[in-house]
């Protein structure tokens, strides 16, 4: 119903009645309403860890913004080279990409409730992924990591991505200051930002998180 309803209605502007326009911010879901939850966090804070965990409890399909890139570039996609230089640059891919990928996602799932995993990553995707879409998150998810724990995690890593390195690492971390944190900043502004303590042991963070779904997704 979901799927069916949403491909009715033009991509770039979004009517006013479509079912993505009806999953504006409030607590409470149904199964023609999406559910939509952004996960933000440094490089290494856990993000991905812990939306297994969110996705094993709770049903939702995580859609990770940084595996969809990864996607198109091993796919040899139109794309690819520019996403694989921007990745190792420790960048951001514009807007309009990333925002597609995640599109063609959502409005091809049965599932309502969705985790969407470093993005927005920039007040530009944030803004992006809210005119395209229409929609504002239901709820974001920070996970709050010192950066040594982060560089850390991110060097042991050991999955052979590209930007697993101390140089981009440095960088990540720069471009997460400076682009991702007014992010937070503006959610947090509009009361829908849950701060999490991202060190401890994965269940451990987890048990911070799982009040919030239990009171909120239904
Ligand atoms: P992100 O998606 O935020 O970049 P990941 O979930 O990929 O982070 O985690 C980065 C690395 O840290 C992975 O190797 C993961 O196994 C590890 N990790 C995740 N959560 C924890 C934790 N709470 N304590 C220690 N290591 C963790
Ligand atoms: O989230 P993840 O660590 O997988 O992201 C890896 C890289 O993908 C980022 O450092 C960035 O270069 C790119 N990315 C992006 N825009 C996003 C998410 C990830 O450009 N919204
Ligand atoms: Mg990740």
């Amino acid at each position: 119903m979901w799927r069916r309803v949403v491909s009715l209605y033009p991509l770039l502007s979004p009517s006013k009645s479509s079912v993505l326009h009806r999953a504006k911010s409030g607590i409470a879901s149904n199964e023609k309403t999406p559910f939509i939850v952004f996960v933000l966090g440094g490089p290494g804070s856990g993000k991905g860890t812990q939306c297994a965990k969110i996705v094993e409890t709770f049903g939702f399909r995580h859609l990770s913004a940084g595996d969809l890139l990864r996607k198109e570039i091993s796919s040899n996609n139109e794309n690819g080279v520019m996403i694989l230089d921007t990745i190792k640059e420790g960048k951001i891919v514009p807007s309009e990409v990333t925002v597609k990928l995640i599109q063609k996602e959502i409005e091809s799932s049965d599932n309502y409730k969705f985790l969407i995993d470093g993005f927005p990553r920039s007040e530009e995707n944030r803004i992006a992924f809210e005119k395209i879409l229409g929609v504002e998150p239901n709820i974001v998810l920070f996970y709050d990591c010192p950066e040594d724990e982060m560089v850390r995690r991110v060097l042991s890593r050991n999955e052979g991505r590209v930007d697993d390195n101390v140089d981009t690492i440095k960088k990540r971390l720069k471009v997460f200051a400076a682009l991702n944190l007014p992010v937070i900043k503006h959610y947090t502004v509009r009361g829908k930002v849950c701060k999490i303590n991202a060190v401890g042991a994965v269940d451990e963070v987890f048990e911070q998180v799982r009040p919030i779904f239990t009171l909120m997704v239904k």
